[in-house]
């Protein structure tokens, strides 16, 4: 039996939550580098909840440069057995307007300067990703996301881009061609390390703009997100303190095994 630690990565918006007590900034070492900033551990109606800002205080990392590998390993360290994901993302769908929140249900991963994996040489490990998020744990956002009445859609497909620069319209184009919902930067590695770590993930897109795509809405413009993460951020702080609510405080078994992904995994030989 697994107490449920939940673990909350995103920005800075979102770590003051309410009914958050006891909470306090905590420094944890990893062997794989600086974390992106110390964790803010507290509780929600008892539940352990650390929260991790994905860009540090200050929002001082590019997503390229986020030490994504670090940052999952300090929320296993802080026994984190379900992660919850929240990113601005942009739209490559009509329906889906600024405002509304996707809980994604697939990637396609298209970053290309990122170390994606705790395994390589000396010990090598090839984890499924075919289910990259864990069902229950959506559940859990999904009924969250109804009860705090918010804009939402359950599924869809998250396209990672490597960035810092907003797509081009030719890109725009192709991404809404291969049937992708959301654009963002920085789900990917993130989400095939927290497999890698058997920590169960899900994520909220919080849908910020239309990518360069559609007519009617020019270019993407870093202020024009900033102002639509600030008028949902108290929506982002409501779902994420009532998924703390709401969770089962006893870790459930993750359907697609997410907890259990490195059971089959590993190649190499313990001897070897
Ligand atoms: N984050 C927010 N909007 C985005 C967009 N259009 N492309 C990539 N990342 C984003």
């Amino acid at each position: 039996m697994t107490e449920t630690v939940l673990g909350v990565v995103g920005g800075s918006g979102i770590y003051d939550l309410p009914g958050l007590e006891h909470a306090e900034w905590v420094s944890v070492e990893s062997p794989w580098g600086a974390p992106s900033d110390q964790v803010r551990i507290g509780r929600i109606d008892g539940l352990k909840v650390v929260f991790l800002p994905r860009h540090g205080r200050g929002h001082v990392y590019a997503p390229s440069d986020i030490n994504y590998r670090a940052n999952i390993d300090v929320l296993k360290r802080c026994g984190v057995t379900d992660l919850v994901s929240v990113s601005a993302c942009g739209s490559l769908k009509e329906e889906l307007a600024p405002g509304t929140f996707v809980l994604v249900e697939q990637f396609i991963d298209r970053t290309f300067a990122r170390e994606k994996s705790f395994f390589g040489a000396g010990c090598v490990a090839h984890v499924s990703m075919a289910y990259p998020v864990s069902p229950r744990l959506v559940d859990t956002v999904e009924a969250a996301a109804r009860s705090e009445n918010l804009t939402y859609r359950r599924g869809g497909t998250y396209l990672a881009m490597e960035g810092p620069q907003f797509s081009s319209l030719a890109e725009s184009h192709l991404y809404r061609s291969w049937g992708c919902d959301v654009i963002g930067m920085t789900n990917m590695p993130e989400a095939k390390l927290a497999r890698e770590a058997e920590i169960c993930y899900a994520t909220v897109a919080m849908i910020t703009d239309y990518d360069s795509w559609h007519p009617d809405h020019g270019e993407v413009e870093i202020q024009a997100i900033i102002k639509v993460l600030q008028d949902n951020a108290a929506n982002a702080q409501n779902l994420v303190a009532r998924i703390a609510r709401d969770i089962p405080r006893i870790h459930e078994a993750c359907p697609v095994g997410s907890d259990t992904a490195l059971e089959f995994a590993i190649m190499t030989k313990p001897e070897a």
